[in-house]
């Protein structure tokens, strides 16, 4: 995939810190001077074991998480302590899809209700707001009667396309996407991530894409960073970092991650035990 890097960034995340004060004697340092950018049209993948801090990364971009120090930008503008009305603004720019979708879809309301609902709160009339929600079911194909439905009705697979279809209406520069597939068997996967390349395409739409999953960024994203223990300690091209990564932590990541092939998963948990042992 070919990465529009030669753009001006429009996320750009500088030296960002995040602490959790835990009680009065007690801080977490979290995120320990991060750097991290996304151009238009881009989707920069970010990658790290559990507790690394890539969510927190996503919160503070989101304004869910409290910044310690460091600066975040978008289009240009500090959006670092955004709050209130600038960050209210913010969200028809910047959206997030999460692992979850059942966690954070209304079981109450219908999917149109859910779909509408961005779209209604931002002004836009009712007979508007069904005509997007027709056309945006239809792009992340799910059938036109979704619109009649709970989201219960759904398999995982087509509720996360809900969710997409969601952060989707208000047509945002920017989606954090936090491990929207984790939770998927294979071929779902497969095909969710097919989708996220298809509607990139078609919008020109950015992706953070956190995942815990190097074969995942590697088929979806133009460049990663590999996160451990709150620090940034390999970027690139996806294709080098995910095949041959040159930091230890990296190659232990990617040999820890499945394949297909019994006879090579052999080898790579050998080579996986080598490295373990010599580290
Ligand atoms: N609200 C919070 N208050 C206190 N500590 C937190 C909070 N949220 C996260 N942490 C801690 O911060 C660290 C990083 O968490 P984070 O959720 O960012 O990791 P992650 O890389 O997303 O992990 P995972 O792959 O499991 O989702 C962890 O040690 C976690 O326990
Ligand atoms: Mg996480």
């Amino acid at each position: 995939m070919t990465a529009p890097e030669d753009a001006a960034p429009l996320l750009s995340v500088s030296d960002l810190v995040v602490d959790y004060r835990l009680h009065r004697k007690l801080t977490l340092h979290v995120l320990k001077g991060v750097s991290i950018s996304v151009g238009p049209g881009e989707c920069v993948g970010l990658v790290g074991e559990s507790g690394s801090g890539k969510s927190t990364l996503g919160k503070a971009v989101l304004g869910l998480a409290a910044v310690t120090a460091g600066r975040i930008t978008f289009d240009g503008e500090d959006i670092t302590h955004a709050r209130g009305a600038a960050r209210r603004r913010l969200a028809n720019d910047i959206q997030v899809v999460f692992q979850d979708p059942y966690g954070s879809l209304d079981p109450t309301m219908t999917v149109g209700e859910v779909l509408a609902e961005p779209l209604e709160v931002a002004g836009t009339t009712r007979a508007r707001a069904r005509e997007v929600v027709a056309g945006m079911l239809d792009r992340v194909r799910l059938p036109a009667d979704a619109v009649h439905r709970y989201p219960s009705e759904f398999s995982g697979g087509q509720r996360q396309r809900i969710a997409i279809a969601r952060a989707l209406v208000r047509r945002p520069r920017l989606i954090v996407c936090d491990e929207p597939v984790s939770a998927l068997d294979l071929s779902t996967q497969a095909a969710i991530l097919d989708l996220f390349v298809d509607l990139q395409r078609e919008t020109g739409v950015s992706y953070l894409f956190v995942s815990h999953d190097l074969n995942v960024v590697r088929r979806i994203c133009h460049r990663v960073s590999v996160m451990y223990q709150g620090e940034i300690v390999e970027s690139g091209h996806a294709r080098a970092v995910t095949q041959e990564p040159e930091h230890p932590y990296t190659r232990r990541l990617l040999l820890a991650s499945p394949v297909a092939d019994p006879v090579r998963q052999a080898e790579r948990r050998a080579a996986w035990l080598d490295l373990r042992d010599s580290a």
